[in-house]
């Protein structure tokens, strides 16, 4: 499927959408937002997407930022629209039931750092630049950027990013565990997509229970986490996928799982 705003492609249960206004730096406008968040709405429904990768188009970016000149005119009230609108987006990503992989080809600034963060694993070219620079429009990061970032790096990272506004490489961003790896430039999609199947071969069900361990287990106390863990860990118990993979460990065979 292919429009303005968005590609999307399809292999291998892999579904690959990229954000589309190279000529922007794939800047994220209210339309964009919205765009998003029908694809992730879709993708999470369809049974035959296992994994999602999100990317932008043209070789500089994956998200510059908010749309800059969407963002000059607003008033107040819609300034806070327009928040809720990229958050509410950017946590519908966050609790994908399938795992979703930011490939970052370039610049991830602003609302792109802070769409990437919501992403469950990101991968960086060594040429990209990632920070939160809002500092340097009179604004501060308004799709999550202040708490994600806080919860993935800590206190000091996170004010540094923030308070100075200087983008930093991607090997510091890695560094920091903004990002789970870098890879050259030429090597990113053909390592993102081997990650992807890796992911796409392996028990749905089993990946959305990390996932919800992670996503609501992680946003509880210990004792509660520890509980949602148990629960999940029995609920796996009710899949094919469960005996299909610990079978095929005594089989000495691999495992071909069904999602069931
Ligand atoms: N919003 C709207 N438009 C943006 C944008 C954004 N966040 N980031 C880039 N663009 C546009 C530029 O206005 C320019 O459009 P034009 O050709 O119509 O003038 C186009 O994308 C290319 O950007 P340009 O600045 O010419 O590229 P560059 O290579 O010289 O610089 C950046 C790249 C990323 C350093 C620079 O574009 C930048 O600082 N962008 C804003 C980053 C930011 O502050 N993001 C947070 C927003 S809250």
């Amino acid at each position: 499927m292919t429009d303005a705003l968005l590609l999307i492609r399809d292999a291998d249960g892999i579904r690959t959408i990229a954000i589309n206004r190279p000529d922007k730096l794939n800047a994220l406008n209210a339309a964009t937002l919205d765009a998003l968040d029908t694809a992730f709405a879709d993708a999470a429904a369809d049974a035959s997407v296992r994994v999602v990768v999100l990317t932008g188009s043209g070789p500089k970016a994956f998200v510059a930022g908010a749309d800059i000149a969407e963002m000059n005119a607003l008033t107040p009230v819609q300034g806070r629209d327009f928040s809720l609108r990229g958050t509410r987006m950017m946590r519908r990503v966050e609790k994908m039931p399938k795992p979703v992989i930011a490939m970052v080809n370039g610049f991830a600034l602003g609302g792109g750092l802070e769409l990437a963060m919501s992403c469950h694993l990101r991968i960086a070219a060594d040429t990209a630049r990632v920070g939160q620079p809002e500092i340097n429009l009179g604004l501060i990061p308004g799709f999550g950027g202040s708490q994600r970032l806080l919860r993935l790096c800590g206190r000091a990272a996170t004010l540094e990013l923030c308070l100075t506004g200087a983008p930093i490489t991607a090997e510091r961003a890695l560094q920091l565990g903004i990002v789970n790896r870098v890879v050259p430039a030429a090597d990113l999609e053909a390592d993102t997509m081997t990650l992807a199947a890796q992911l796409a071969s392996a028990a749905p069900l089993a990946l959305r229970g990390i996932l919800d361990c992670v996503n609501i287990g992680g946003e509880c106390g210990i004792e509660e986490g520890l509980e949602y863990e148990a629960a999940q860990f029995g609920l796996v118990f009710s899949t094919q996928d469960m005996r299909e993979g610990t079978s095929a460990f005594l089989e000495k065979r691999k495992p071909a799982f069904n999602g069931k």
